[in-house]
């Protein structure tokens, strides 16, 4: 093994393996984050087609001021999957909360944009968490017995399958608490043209995206796809109001990953992505599923994107 290698997360050679050897190709979108596809991540996050970032932030520009009216003082933010925390200032000004924690898988990413945050926000007590929040969640015991406000911005709720995405809303709930409350934002069903160009740019930013992914495994996992050969794919799946993002093959291919040969054929696809697309009562039905409910929502004119805020009441049984 090449020792100036980092050395490789045995899930990601499960994961890719395992994709190679299944007739339905699929890899985790996770696996897209390296350091590459996260620097082209905050590329599309700036295309002019990729509208979800822009108008988020802007929704918290504008409301940020009625959402903390709303939700009052002293309570302690908890942002779901924080990453840079670019959109979590304008909260966090209008807010003036107890404490803030985000929760992030890469350790690396977090102390970073925490010191950096630390600068903008010297009395804000910050509490770092590393973890991965679709498992399991330990808050800090500074936070225990403050109120909670829970931040899940980004649409990252869409790129889960309904079911999953709610267990993940109920687990929030049970960690937060009775009284707590979620902003959360959801990415809006709209014309299929703007959703397929937002995931298939012109300039191409999202194909080397996701493309990347292949010269990941080669490099990491001692491949030798030809990368050249696979496509980017974006299609809107209406039955599941959602965008499927897969890498086609344009060629019959054979390659080999660690040593093992695989083949692929002309028009084989490998799913890389799902990005749900809600109405707003199927936003609002999901959180009531997940045991949040609505009390506020704020949207765009053209009704691109919607900010919800939610509440964790009592369980009552309906009669
Ligand atoms: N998951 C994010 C989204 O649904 C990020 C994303 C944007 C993405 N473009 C992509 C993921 C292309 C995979 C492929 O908006």
């Amino acid at each position: 093994m090449d020792m100036m290698k980092s050395p490789v997360d045995p899930a990601f050679r499960n994961d890719v393996l395992s994709c190679f050897a299944d007739q339905q190709h699929a890899i985790p979108a996770r696996w897209l984050y390296d350091r590459r596809g996260s620097e082209l991540f905050e590329e599309i996050t700036e295309l002019p087609e990729y509208y979800p970032t822009r108008t988020e932030t802007r929704l918290l520009e504008q409301h940020c001021p009625d959402i903390a009216k709303i939700a009052g003082p002293e309570r302690a933010v908890i942002e779901f999957g924080s990453g840079s925390s670019t959109k979590t200032p304008h909260l966090l000004r209008a807010l003036d909360p107890a404490g803030y924690v985000p929760i992030d898988i890469s350790g690396e990413f977090l102390a970073a944009s925490s010191r950096e945050l630390q600068t903008v926000f010297p009395d804000l007590p910050i509490y770092p968490l590393e973890a991965d929040f679709m498992r399991h969640l330990q808050l800090p015991e500074e936070v225990t017995d403050m109120p909670k406000l829970g931040f899940f911005p980004g649409s990252t709720i869409g790129n889960m399958i309904a079911r999953t995405s709610v267990d993940l809303l109920r687990f929030m709930r049970d960690t937060l608490g009775e009284g707590a409350q979620l902003l959360i934002g959801f990415d809006r069903i709209k014309d299929t043209d703007v959703l397929v160009a937002a995931y298939d740019d012109s300039a191409g930013v999202t194909a080397q995206f996701s493309l990347n992914l292949l010269h990941r495994i080669n490099g990491e996992l001692d491949g030798d796809i030809p990368v050249d050969r696979f496509a980017h794919v974006a299609v809107w799946n209406d039955l599941y109001a959602r965008i499927e993002i897969y890498l086609e093959a344009l060629a019959d291919v054979r390659f080999a990953i660690g040593g093992d040969s695989y083949a692929m054929q002309k028009g084989q696809k490998i799913h890389i992505e799902n990005s749900h697309k809600y109405g707003l009562r199927d936003a609002r039905l999901m959180l009531r599923a997940g045991g949040w409910s609505p009390i506020r929502e704020w949207s765009d004119k053209d009704d691109y994107f919607s900010l919800i805020l939610a509440d964790a009441r009592p369980f009552k049984n309906a009669p």
